[in-house]
Parts: structure tokens; C-alpha cells; sequence
């Protein structure tokens, strides 16, 4: 086979490189022999989530209010201040003044909070709406209320004078109608926490939060929150239930996060640091996040850590090296120089903030940081198998030094531990092959690769990994996808896919990248799930992760589809779930233009179930899912009648999963 396409096109993307890519001729001259049967990873699939495109807030965590501890501030964009997203509000000609203060306040990590004075509180004759003074917030482009559901207010607020002080908090529609209320009585001279619950018998999809003190005087007001009861299992500090469902059916194997450059961040004081992250909400460090917004930590390590847990997924935190991101202060544009390292006089401080997630996580609840997690409602360990150290950082000396302190501290305490290193943002070049010699000298267990290129550079390399060497480092392909959404992305995908099976002797792990992406709140174009508000938006890609990732094995078998070896637009893999018994192939044909057949045999085995299930995903090259219209390219599902021997003529631009009973 040769497959050949040199097209050169420049690769420009935020924060990361400028590239130039180049076609090279892949033939399957170099592929290892298709074994008859292997044992694979059974963690193959899995989800790397960021905090990009407003991922977290705004996005999967439920909260409904945005700069809910006015800690927005120009530092993190131009214009932003502390009231920021929030409106003042004084309604029945009421008049007062809000300030933002910053003396005494709720928690040394939350500086900022509003002092309201209300002077005047307006009752004016024959005036019989809204009154008070207080503050407004929109939240994301609006708050969705449904009918029938509940949202849980709450705020911390402290009297500033002498008289307990009513609080009116209602949902609004844009008129001003009132779609749920409550009323709070703000009786403390110190920090308190007050709740409400606000029950909703319309729906509306732009709602305002509104906060009004209805009576003369002063009050202090932070941390004002709302969320959804009906959060993703109900969990408290939850999760967007709609999002969350969707990651929860692809059945990931496991869930990387935070990032990606999140993780390391834009600058030493940008780095993710996991113990900023639990604890209660309030007194979480906030920080500008590296994709030019706010991350309040609401969604921190505790969420991240419960949400694998809930949805049976393995957490893979991953911790900076050390290092920054060499891109910090835009050095992309000249070289990713940027990178700057924690001085070595404070790495060991850094190393032992590394084991103490690993006790946090695993620990017994009598230990330190085991003690954290059970107050934080969990005494039972997370279970936490896999560690990454760095996110394709340079590899310079600064970085080497360091992430071998890390390593070496890991592996003496916890040798259970599978550390995940990192080779650079490409799939070839300096770092890469830095990277990768690191691995080789320290036999780093598995490292991290990432790339992202033109469809038909995942058509052209599916026998990248046949060429690895087995029984050594092996390969989490960290971040990965083909420049687009449209179905031809897709397909392309699933195509290397079916590689990453056949390897999967040899690649660990995998996941797409990035996960998540709000409307008119992107930093990254190519996604695998769009939403707003409202709705979710699946692209194609999604849905090839998801019948990759909930149709899994754990042993591949090699000679089970034949196709014609010189058609690079075929690929195809066969894999045996031992837990079902079942036998799921996955059959793919990047031809636009042509259906083509593949055979199948399955005479190895002694018994096959002629009820079978076939999904197939298909359609225009071209199409693409939107939010406007979600369901362009979705899969359908039909019954199968599966033999010993069939051939299957695969539709154009289609992938299909045949499942098959063997017992
Ligand atoms: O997935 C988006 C970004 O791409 C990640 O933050 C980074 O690791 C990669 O360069």
C-alpha cells in the first residue's frame, strides 16, 4: 500500500506552535504482524477533560451564577472587575449603594465580597412591584429554569448594622415576573451562610438571580450561589446532569484532568495546584485560567475525583512537572521559550504537594490528607491507579531535573503507582524524541503523546504503532483529533482507532481532546461536544469515541476481518470483552464515494450467536452536527444476523460495530 498525499499546510492554534506538517509515506511494510490473539488495555478509551471553552464554569459544574465571590478582575481580561456579570439593582425607586470592600473578608482566598447600603427602600403609594437595593446576575447568557424543578440559593452575609436585615431573592424573567422567590433574614454580626430554596412552576431560559435587601441599612454579601437540585446524581457542588449523562454513556475507561496547558499553566503562579482545589468552595483558590477567563475551583479535585467514581471511570490527575507551559506570555509565536521552573529550593515542598494527592486520594481517613477527603464526605479511598507528571512541556534541563525528583519520589512511596510522563505537543520533533529517550533511561511506565492534524494524517499513519517496541514504555495518547467535526473527521478517527486496538498491547490508553466547548465561548474550534445552556450538541466524533469506548475488549484478535491490504480507506479491528464473552468488531471505510466489503470469520470460535446488534454511523462526508440541528450524523442501531463466516459490505464514509454473542 502507499498512501500518497504530501500536502503541507500550516498548523496555527493558541498558545501551542506553529508547525509545518508533512504527509510521509506510511506503508504497512514496517506494521508488526497481525498476531492471532493478544491481550490489550483494558483502559484503551477514555476521556481527558480540560477547563477550556468554559468546560468547568459555565459549563459541566452546575453552578448558576457567574463571579459569584466578585473575584473577576482585570488580570484575568481586560474590563473585568469585581461586578462584573453582576447588575445593581433598586427597584421601586429604592436608592443605596453597593461597594466591593475587601477588609475582614469571608476567607483570606476570597478577598472580595459587596457591601450594600441601603438607604432608601422604596413604598412608594400605590407601588406594588419589586423593591429593595441589591445586585443582579445573569449568570452565562442567562439562567435556565425549569418547571417543576427546585434551585438551592445560598450566600454568606454578615449585618453591618444594627437591625437584622429581610433579603428578597427571586428568579426573574427579563419583564421583571417573578418564576420562583424566598425570603432570608441576614440576623449575624459575623460570616454566615444562608440558604433558600427556589422552586419554579414556569420554565424560562434567560432568568436573572436577583438579591434584594428589603429594609434600611448595611450588609456584607459574598459567595452567592445557585444551583440545580437535580445536579448529576444529585450530588451536592454537582455537576450539569445533561453533560454529565453524556460522558457517563460513552462508558469512559478512565478521565484525565485538569488539563492539558491548564495543568501547568501560563507562569509559575498560574500552575494548577491540586490542594487550591478542595475544601469547601468558599475558601478555594481562584485563579485566571489559562484560557483567558475565571476558574473558581468549584469543580476541583473532590468533584473531579467523585465524578470518575460515579460514573465507574479511573482518575487520572495530572500535575505539573515543575515547569510551565513554554508558552507562557504567547512565547508560541517565537519558539516556546517561556517555560519557567519552581526553584529548586522549593522542589521538595512541590514533590511532597505530589504525594500528599496520592495519600489524599488513597489514604486512610486517619491519615493527614486522607482525614481531608473523608470531611469531605468520602472516608473510602478513591482507588487512584495512574498519576501524569507534566503536560507536553519542553524538555529542558530545568524540566528533566525536576520531573525526575517527582518521579523518583513516587516510585520509592508508591511504587503502586503508574506515573504518565510526557513527550512534547507533537507526534515527532525535539521534544518527542527527548521525551521519549527520558522514558527509555528512567523506564517511565507510560507516556503521554498528543497531536492534532488533518484527517488524512490518521488515514495515512495507522500503522504508526505497529512499528513500537512491546514490552517497554507504553503510550498514552493523551490528546489527539483530525482538525474538524464534519463526519470525514470522524471516520478518519475511527480508522486510527482501530489501530489503537490492534496496538492496544502497546497503547495504554487514549482520549480525544478537547472534550467540551460552550457557544460563543470558545478558545479551541475542533471539540467532541458542543452545548449551550440549553442544548448538547454531540458531533460525529462523539459518537465514534462512544462506540469505541462503551464497545471495548480486552483481547484483539488479528485475523478475524480481511479486506484488501492496498485500500488505505479500510481498516478494521476485532476485539473479545471477556466479562460478556462478546465479540465486536468494528468495520471502517473512509471512501466517500463506495460501499466495500470486508469478510469476516469467525470459525475460531465455537459458538456464534446469530442474534447480533450492528450500529452504524454514516452519512455526507461533509455532514456535521449543530446546535441549531443535532441529529445530521447520529448512528442507528438494527439487529444482525451474525454466522461463522459473512461478508459485510461496509456504506461509504461509515463506521460499523457488530456485536456478537459467543455464549
Ligand atoms: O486540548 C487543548 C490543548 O492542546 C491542551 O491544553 C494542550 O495540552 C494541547 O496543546
Amino acid at each position: 500500500m502507499k498512501f500518497c498525499c504530501n500536502s503541507i499546510f500550516l498548523l496555527v492554534r493558541p498558545g501551542i506552535a506553529i508547525g509545518i506538517i508533512c504527509f510521509v509515506l506510511i506503508t504497512p511494510v514496517n506494521a508488526q504482524k497481525a498476531s492471532v490473539s493478544k491481550k490489550i488495555s483494558p483502559d484503551l478509551f477514555g476521556l481527558f477533560f480540560e477547563d477550556i471553552n468554559y468546560a468547568a464554569d459555565g459549563g459541566l459544574y452546575a453552578e448558576l451564577v457567574q463571579n459569584r465571590s466578585f473575584e473577576y478582575s482585570p488580570t484575568e481580561r481586560f474590563g473585568w472587575n469585581p461586578l462584573s456579570y453582576w447588575e445593581y439593582a433598586n427597584p421601586g425607586f429604592s436608592y443605596g449603594q453597593a461597594d466591593v470592600e475587601t477588609d475582614a473578608p469571608l476567607h483570606s482566598n476570597n478577598k472580595h465580597y459587596v457591601v450594600l447600603s441601603i438607604e432608601h427602600v422604596g413604598h412608594e403609594k400605590g407601588y406594588t412591584g419589586e423593591t429593595g437595593v441589591g445586585l443582579k446576575n445573569t449568570d452565562f447568557d442567562g439562567i435556565v429554569v425549569k418547571a417543576g424543578e427546585s434551585y438551592n440559593f445560598s450566600f454568606f452575609a454578615r449585618q453591618l448594622s444594627d437591625a437584622a436585615i429581610p433579603v428578597k431573592v427571586s428568579l426573574q424573567k427579563r419583564s421583571g415576573d417573578l418564576l420562583a422567590s424566598a425570603i432570608v433574614s441576614v440576623n449575624s454580626k459575623e460570616w454566615k451562610k444562608y440558604t433558600a430554596i427556589l422552586s419554579a412552576t414556569q420554565a424560562y431560559d434567560t432568568a436573572s438571580l436577583v438579591v434584594l435587601a428589603t429594609a434600611e441599612g448595611k450588609m456584607a454579601v459574598d459567595e452567592v450561589s445557585l444551583f440545580p437540585q437535580k445536579t448529576f446524581k444529585n450530588r451536592p457542588n454537582g455537576l450539569r446532569a445533561d453533560l454529565a449523562q453524556m460522558l457517563a454513556d460513552m462508558k469512559p475507561k478512565f478521565i484525565r484532568f485538569p488539563g492539558g496547558c491548564l495543568a501547568h499553566g501560563d507562569g509559575l503562579n498560574n500552575m494548577y495546584r491540586w490542594e487550591n482545589t478542595i475544601g469547601p468552595v468558599e475558601q478555594r483558590v481562584q485563579q485566571r485560567n489559562i484560557w483567558g477567563y475565571h476558574q473558581t475551583a468549584g469543580l476541583g479535585y473532590f468533584e473531579y475525583f467523585q465524578f470518575c467514581e460515579d460514573i465507574g471511570a479511573k482518575p487520572l490527575p495530572v500535575l505539573p512537572a515543575g515547569v510551565s507551559c513554554q508558552n507562557t506570555g504567547g512565547t508560541w509565536r517565537v519558539g516556546g521559550t517561556g517555560q519557567k521552573a519552581i526553584p529548586m529550593e522549593e522542589m521538595q515542598a512541590y514533590v511532597q504537594e505530589v504525594l500528599n494527592l496520592i495519600e489524599w486520594a488513597n489514604g486512610p481517613a486517619t491519615s493527614e490528607w486522607g482525614a481531608k477527603r473523608a470531611a469531605a464526605g468520602h472516608p473510602e479511598p478513591f482507588h487512584l491507579e495512574y498519576v501524569g507528571i507534566g503536560n507536553e512541556d519542553k524538555i529542558t534541563p530545568e524540566f528533566e531535573e525536576r520531573f525526575k525528583m517527582i518521579y523518583a519520589a513516587v516510585r520509592a512511596k508508591h511504587p503502586e503507582i503508574m506515573v504518565i510522563g510526557t513527550v512534547g505537543p507533537f507526534y515527532e520533533g525535539e521534544d518527542f524524541d527527548k521525551g521519549w529517550a527520558l522514558a527509555n533511561e528512567l523506564k517511565i511506565p507510560v507516556v503521554d503523546e498528543h497531536y492534532y492534524t488533518d484527517p488524512r494524517w490518521f488515514i495515512s499513519h495507522q500503522y504508526r504503532y505497529d512499528a513500537y517496541k512491546r514490552n517497554a514504555t507504553q503510550v498514552y495518547l493523551g490528546e489527539y483529533a483530525s482538525w474538524g467535526n464534519k463526519l470525514r473527521n470522524a471516520i478518519a478517527e475511527a480508522a486510527y482507532m482501530t489501530a489503537l486496538e490492534r496496538n492496544g498491547d502497546v497503547v495504554r490508553m487514549s482520549s480525544y481532546a478537547p472534550m467540551l466547548a460552550k457557544k460563543n465561548f470558545t478558545q479551541w474550534g475542533t471539540d467532541m461536544i458542543f452545548f449551550d445552556n440549553t442544548t448538547i450538541c454531540p458531533t460525529p466524533n462523539y459518537y465514534v469515541q462512544k462506540l469505541f469506548s462503551a464497545n471495548s475488549g480486552d483481547t484483539y484478535f488479528g485475523n478475524v476481518v480481511s479486506k484488501d491490504a492496498k485500500d488505505s480507506s479500510l481498516a478494521a479491528s476485532s476485539v473479545q470483552d471477556s466479562k460478556t464473552g462478546d465479540i465486536i468488531l468494528k468495520l471502517v471505510n473512509y471512501d466517500s464515494a463506495s460501499a466495500k466489503t470486508m469478510n469476516v470469520d469467525l470459525s475460531k470460535f465455537k459458538i456464534v450467536q446469530p442474534g447480533a446488534e450492528k450500529t452504524v454511523l454514516t452519512g455526507k462526508a461533509d455532514a456535521e452536527n449543530t446546535l441549531e440541528k443535532t441529529d445530521n450524523v447520529i448512528p442507528t442501531t438494527s439487529a444482525f444476523t451474525a454466522s461463522k463466516k459473512f461478508d459485510y459490505e461496509a456504506p461509504p464514509m461509515s463506521l460499523t460495530v457488530i456485536r456478537i454473542k459467543t455464549k
